[in-house]
């Protein structure tokens, strides 16, 4: 709901359980009021304190409070908005122009505030959009050059936020790297500016655009947060300030420093969706805030059942043929798999990452008569047919770049750096945005492909586009386009395709990629301990319904670690269960525990895909990390923990288990104990976890009618 107070000029923003009030001050600069717990009209206009003249102080106007501060004036915060004109000139003054409120879709509501510079016909809109079913509040920005001339936005951030004056600010976000991604960091935010970036081309792995403030007292389940998350895919900066004064706030959008984007006569330009939160009830509640805002706005089909995947990758590598392909295929649907992927190297001359990437026909020794008869075999199975792509990259060494030389990014006469031995193709040219639609389409419709793992392995470098006007600049948020343009195209073709977003693991996970696929890769690393810890921080924001993860061999490819199959299984059952052996080399016991997990699993998905997520305890700490997972009517429930071997004489402490129905009782599915609702929440659970090394558990309970 948005409604507007025309005496004090305040817009007050409803959703269910807060408000965000802003007006209009006498400058013509949207200023921010309040973002917090609910408030009507008349109570939002207590919040009003006068302004004191910015000409009578030495300081200027303040840091943080302005719902998109400009470079302009006296503002000395990094701006949200910095604009340069054909004269070279810059800065903005906020001239109001008008206000329109509208419904974009049953259920939600659009405000969008007009304005537009005292100078230069350049023409400025915040949108904010709230919804009857969240609290999340989508803002964006819509620039308009109304003028005959060029201008360049320095930086055009999508909103700016704003928290309430509180004692202490404490920041939380991930940082990361290639196969440790999703680290989770809560820190004091310190004085001045903190940089969230990534200049990568890509949402990259060693930061997320989300990010989380609270007052230094929030804990899992107490206290108030707020949370912004940014929808784009490409570079992008958040810029969170602790001012002097003690107030705090952050600025982000797309795009890293020293890019701009131009605006030539007539353009306009669209910001990518800056998303907010304020949520009580600690991290917890604000994380199943987002994962139900992602299953209900944000996915395609957030509401769907994930298949349980095999992929090839860890078993073959880029050892792929036919006949070792239906092997695996067998095995896998004899374990319950329902979706067959086939990963990298069944193309062209791929036998290593060094060749044949960009050439996308099936590799004739491999598949002497194409893809069709796997396809046909998987589909025999009764599994899906899913298959691994990477069309934004090229090896040199590839028919594609001996004939397109000029369709990578690349400044000519420097170096074209490579990185896995490929170079990117810049998807901001439309025929290079063309080719790959084509190809893939064809692909998909001729080999009944069900499911595409889409993967981008590498940063941009030498971004430039030759050729192009103002190309170098206009580059990265038209790859990003485009990008989005030929996901939109793919899924509007073939309404059963189903889509993984992979970018070496967790690099291109955001809102902006989940609005275009089914699911994400969250990591390459498949070591089922370190993955608790990427799965924490990866569901600090998206849900366990985006995150494929799959059991895999031990001893680890990567860290070398052996844990139990059961752990493994465990592991992966976390999020959408995928299977990445080689099958070909498990034991009779193997298959058969595996068999019996997958159909566990497939008892219980609908909690881990759709219910809601408490995090019970710390992962990996000295209790067992404890995740639960409630439909959302608290009829079932799923417990999973995991723990390394406890010193033995540590203590066991139950695990309270929350949002039970009061009074009833529950009987769990596998040992038919019953237990009452009050125990478990106000007593706990004793987990019944095996002794030894990397034990874990998987308790279903479901309540039982009020007769039994
Ligand atoms: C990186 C992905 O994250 C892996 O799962 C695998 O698909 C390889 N690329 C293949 O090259």
């Amino acid at each position: 709901m948005i409604s507007f107070s025309p005496d004090t000029g305040i817009w007050l923003l409803t959703t269910p359980h807060t408000s965000y009030a802003l007006r209009i001050d006498e400058t013509g600069a949207p200023r921010h009021l309040a973002w917090g717990p609910r408030l009507t009209l008349r109570e939002a206009e207590g919040l009003l304190v006068p302004v004191e003249s910015a000409g009578d102080s030495f300081e200027g106007l303040p840091p943080v409070g302005e719902e998109l501060p400009v470079d302009g004036g006296t503002r000395f915060g990094p701006p949200s908005l910095q604009v340069r004109y054909a004269d070279g000139s810059r800065a903005f003054e906020w001239e109001p122009v008008g206000h329109r409120v509208h419904e974009p879709a049953p259920g939600s509501t659009q405000l969008v505030l007009e304005f537009r510079d005292r100078v230069h016909p350049l023409f400025v809109e915040l949108h904010y959009r709230v919804r009857e079913d969240t609290d999340v509040i989508e803002r964006r920005t819509v620039l308009r050059n109304a003028g005959d001339q060029r201008v360049d936005l320095l930086r055009a951030d999508s909103a700016a936020w704003t928290l309430p004056a509180l004692p202490d600010y404490r920041l939380s976000h991930v940082t990361g790297q290639w196969s440790a991604e999703s680290q989770l960091r809560r820190d004091a935010l310190p004085y001045g500016e903190t940089v969230l970036t990534s200049r990568r081309g890509i949402t990259s792995h060693h930061a997320n655009p989300w990010l989380m403030l609270d007052a230094g007292d929030a804990t899992e389940d107490h206290g108030r947060v707020w949370s912004t998350a940014l929808a784009w895919s490409g570079t992008w900066r958040v810029t969170a300030q602790r001012t002097p004064d003690g107030r705090a706030g952050w600025t982000g959008g797309a795009g890293h420093e020293g890019t701009s984007v131009p605006l030539a006569p007539g353009e306009e330009h669209t910001t990518p969706v800056f998303a907010g939160l304020c949520t009580d009830g600690g991290f917890g509640a604000a994380s199943r805030a987002w994962h139900a805002y992602t299953l209900a706005h944000v996915l395609p089909r957030g509401r769907e059942t994930a298949a349980v995947l095999y992929n090839s990758w860890e078993a073959t590598g880029f050892d792929v043929d036919e006949a070792s392909q239906k092997a695996l295929a067998e095995r896998a649907a004899a374990l319950g798999v329902e979706l067959y992927v086939v990963d990298d190297g069944w193309f062209g001359s791929r036998r290593s990452d060094r060749a044949g990437l960009g050439d996308w026909t099936p590799a004739p020794g491999r598949f002497p008569d194409g893809l069709g008869p796997l396809s046909e075999a998987v589909h025999g199975l009764g599994m899906r047919f899913g298959i691994w792509v990477e069309p934004e990259m090229v090896n040199p060494d590839s028919d594609l770049y001996r004939a397109h030389p000029d369709w990578v990014l690349h400044i000519p006469g420097r170096t074209r750096s490579e990185l896995r031995n490929q170079l990117v193709l810049n998807f901001a040219r439309a025929d290079v945005a063309d080719w790959a639609y084509g190809w893939l389409t064809r692909l998909v419709g001729d080999h009944a492909v069900d499911f595409l793992k889409w993967d981008m392995n590498r940063a941009f470098s030498e971004a430039g586009w030759p050729g192009a006007d103002q190309g170098d600049d206009r580059l990265w948020s038209a790859y990003v386009t485009n990008l989005y343009g030929v996901l939109d195209r793919l899924r509007a073709d073939h309404p059963g395709l189903r889509i993984e977003t992979c970018s070496g693991g967790g690099g291109r996970v955001d809102l902006g990629i989940l609005a275009r696929t089914d699911q994400a890769w969250a990591s390459d690393n498949t070591d089922a301990v370190d993955r608790l810890a990427i799965q924490h921080g990866y569901g600090q924001v998206y849900p366990a319904r985006t995150m494929s993860a799959w059991v895999t061999d031990v001893p680890n490819q990567l860290t070398g670690r052996t844990v139990p199959l059961r752990f493994r299984f465990h592991c992966a059952m976390a999020g959408l269960l995928g299977i990445g052996g080689d099958l070909t080399r498990w034991s009779r016991e193997e298959l058969a525990e595996g068999a019996e997990l997958v159909a566990e699993y497939k008892k219980v998905r609908h909690l881990v895909q759709h219910g809601a997520q408490y995090r019970l305890t710390e992962p990996l700490g000295d209790r067992p990390t404890v995740v639960q997972y409630i439909a959302e009517d608290a009829a079932e429930l799923l417990v999973l923990a995991w723990q390394y071997g406890p010193r033995h004489g540590t203590p066991r402490i139950p695990v309270r288990l929350p949002a039970l129905t009061p009074g009833a009782r529950y009987r769990d599915t596998r040992t038919g104990t019953v237990h009452h609702a009050t125990v478990l929440t106000e007593y706990g659970l004793l987990l019944d976890l095996p002794r030894g090394d990397w034990s874990s558990t998987a308790v279903h309970l479901v309540r039982l009618p009020d007769s039994d």
